[in-house]
């Protein structure tokens, strides 16, 4: 920062008072390390870090007024989403924030020069050494191991901040970070799962007109008969597209595919996507290192949408790394980094899927409520965002129910349902699981109720009218009533006929739903595309209420979660044997299993075009 003489006097004055108020250090944020870490030793001071600071975003407000008026199709500005320049606008920090925050690094010997800022400079980032971000943020970093894969990160359980800047930084990350961000792809030859696959096998296809093969193997021609794509003819490919995101180094493979399309989707065979690296993601197309979430992600994506254009992000970050070596690596904040690189592109494919998520509660609030913000970003421009909704039920999304948890990681070890992160984000789409035809909900389809975020209005009619049909005291305390639910949505999701490392595969999650829902909302975008309508953009607050009458209800089936034998033992011990099994069931209307239901394309088309 360049200073005037004038304001020099003005500055020693202030000088002062700054080194004064400097003196003071306030705790920022303190986290519990979730359960399956365990503490290695001391980070190596040389790790280089690269830390990204979130300066607040003081009229975010506005932009989530703006989000729901024009996402709303009763409202008047239905449709017209904000161009880059005016979200930029409306999540730009003050000023004062901003000299603050660089008079602290600055003091700390960082400048300018060594900054990377997001375009509306509510993200600045700038790779130190351990040893300097433990002075700067009054805390020491430690290695730490994650038992079940080794997998080793470098973070800290508490921070702190100079009083002066306490107000001018929302989160400073990585610090306090544990979440794993792992794939939901589930496979089909797990213990239990088979098993009520093969129950339900025997039912019949009732009135829907569906290859009988669709019980035994889900294909792109049963989705699309299933969910009345059939037919439909894309006309907007010159406009159109739909992007799937992938993290943890999954590769999409390109052979994969083609073998897919050569025994799914002919007309689709010589096609492809648009690959983008995000952060140092790979590409690496060696045949045995392919990807099993990307696959199933981009075939069933891709295949259904066909000839709608896809793009395919690989975000890197995947621990294990080299705790000792100098360079920065392992952020392990892979959304951060995703929407760092979106936001700043002028043309988003408008329907993007992610089948990754974690506990809601091992990602710390004020960073969960960043990214959330980052993903209304993208809705306020026209582009609708879903994510797969989970794989453990009401639990901790496990999906091994030997090792499915229902307790809270803040020490207390409180007995409550886990929701899902990003999932539970208002300003995203969720997509739970069904199974069988007739549909009914998938054991494991994630769902509940957020705690970080309260219940946005668009769906408090369709919530409430779920809790009321609950026995009064149901479940009390396992949920949080004024939470923002999820899903809004389901589809399928096992077992999909999928490719995999050459090979044709059985493969089943949410991690399917949540591509599938994305086709269909693909071709809905399509459609209003080539009727010069402008895209459908965040979702939520269209389904709600137009949309309602364009879902098959799900009202059969439940989810599972915190019902295991170890589970039941440690419930014992706290005295609570009468909640063994404790699930949300699928009912008429909206529930936290399947959301409104599984698409009907030709209904939605009629009541979105
Ligand atoms: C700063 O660090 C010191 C030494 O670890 C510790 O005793 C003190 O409580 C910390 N202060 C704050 C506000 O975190
Ligand atoms: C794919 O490309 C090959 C070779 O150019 C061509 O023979 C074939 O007809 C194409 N298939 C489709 C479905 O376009
Ligand atoms: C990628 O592919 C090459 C061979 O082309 C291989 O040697 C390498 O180990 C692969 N994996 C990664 C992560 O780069």
């Amino acid at each position: 920062m360049r200073i005037t003489s004038s304001c020099i006097a003005l500055l020693s004055l202030y000088a002062q008072r700054i080194v004064a108020l400097s003196d003071v250090i306030l705790v920022k944020e303190s986290v519990e390390v979730p359960e399956g870490w365990v503490k290695v030793g001391r980070a190596n001071v040389g790790h280089t870090l690269n830390l990204r600071i979130g300066l607040p975003q003081p009229n975010f407000g506005l932009l989530e007024q703006h989000l729901y008026e024009i996402s709303d199709p009763h409202h008047e500005r239905y449709g017209n989403h904000l161009s880059k320049e005016e979200v930029e606008a409306l999540v730009s920090p003050h000023q004062t924030s901003l000299d603050s925050v660089d008079q602290w690094l600055a003091s700390h010997g960082l400048r300018e020069i060594q900054f990377t800022r997001s375009p509306a400079k509510d993200w600045v980032s700038v790779k130190v050494p351990v040893a300097v971000a433990e002075t700067m943020l009054n805390t020491t970093f430690y290695l730490w191991k994650h038992l079940e894969s080794g997998d080793l990160v470098v973070r800290t359980t508490m921070y702190s901040l100079p009083r002066d800047v306490h107000d001018h930084i929302d989160v400073i990350q990585p610090t306090t970070i544990f979440a794993r961000w792992k794939a939901m792809a589930t496979t089909l030859h797990r213990p239990g799962h088979g098993d009520f696959f093969k129950e339900k096998s025997k039912s019949k296809l009732g009135a829907v007109d569906v290859d009988l093969s669709c019980t035994e193997a889900i294909t792109v021609k049963c989705l699309a008969q299933l969910y009345k794509t059939a037919g439909y003819v894309p006309k907007a490919t010159n406009k159109n597209g739909l992007g799937i995101t992938g993290y943890l180094e999954q590769f999409a493979n390109f052979a994969d595919l083609r073998s897919f399309y050569e025994s799914q989707v002919p007309e689709a065979v010589n096609s492809s996507f648009t690959f983008f690296s995000v952060n140092g993601g790979l590409n690496n197309q060696t045949l045995d290192e392919a990807g099993e979430e990307a696959g199933l992600d981009i075939q069933f994506a891709f295949g259904l949408s066909y000839p709608t254009p896809g793009t395919f992000w690989s975000t890197g970050g995947r621990p294990p790394f080299i705790p000792d070596n100098t360079a920065p690596t392992n952020d392990n904040e892979p959304y951060a980094d995703w929407l760092d690189f979106v936001l700043k592109q002028g043309k988003i494919p408008q329907t993007i899927s992610t089948s990754y998520a974690d506990h809601e509660q091992t990602v710390p609030e004020a960073y969960a409520r960043r990214v959330c913000r980052g993903f209304a970003q993208l809705g306020a421009r026209g582009v609708s965002v879903l994510f797969a909704s989970g794989d453990g039920g009401v639990s901790d999304g496990n999906s091994d129910p030997k090792t499915q948890q229902c307790f809270s990681n803040d020490g207390k070890n409180t007995y409550k349902f886990l929701p899902m992160f990003p999932p539970s984000c208002p300003y995203v789409t969720s997509v739970g699981g069904t199974f069988g035809i007739p549909e009914v909900a998938v054991p494991f389809s994630g769902g509940g109720f957020s705690y970080y975020f309260a219940q946005p209005p668009y769906q408090k009619s369709a919530v409430a009218s779920y809790l009321s049909k609950l026995p009064p005291g149901h479940y009390d305390g396992l949920y949080n009533r004024e939470g923002r639910g999820f899903p809004d949505v389901s589809a399928q999701s096992y077992p999909f006929q999928t490719w995999w490392k050459g090979e044709a595969l059985l493969l089943g999650g949410t991690s399917a739903s949540s591509p599938v829902v994305a086709a269909v909302v693909a071709l809905l975008n399509d459609a209003r595309l080539a009727k010069n309508l402008p895209p459908l953009g965040f979702l939520n607050p269209l389904l709600y209420s137009k949309g309602v009458n364009g879902f098959n209800d799900i009202t059969e089936g439940n989810n599972v979660g915190c019902g295991t034998l170890g589970f039941n033992v440690r419930l014992s011990c706290l005295g609570l044997q009468s909640l063994t099994f404790p699930y949300f069931k699928a009912t008429a209307g909206w529930d936290p299993v399947t959301g409104l239901g599984t698409p009907d394309f030709l209904k939605l088309k009629k009541l979105f075009t």
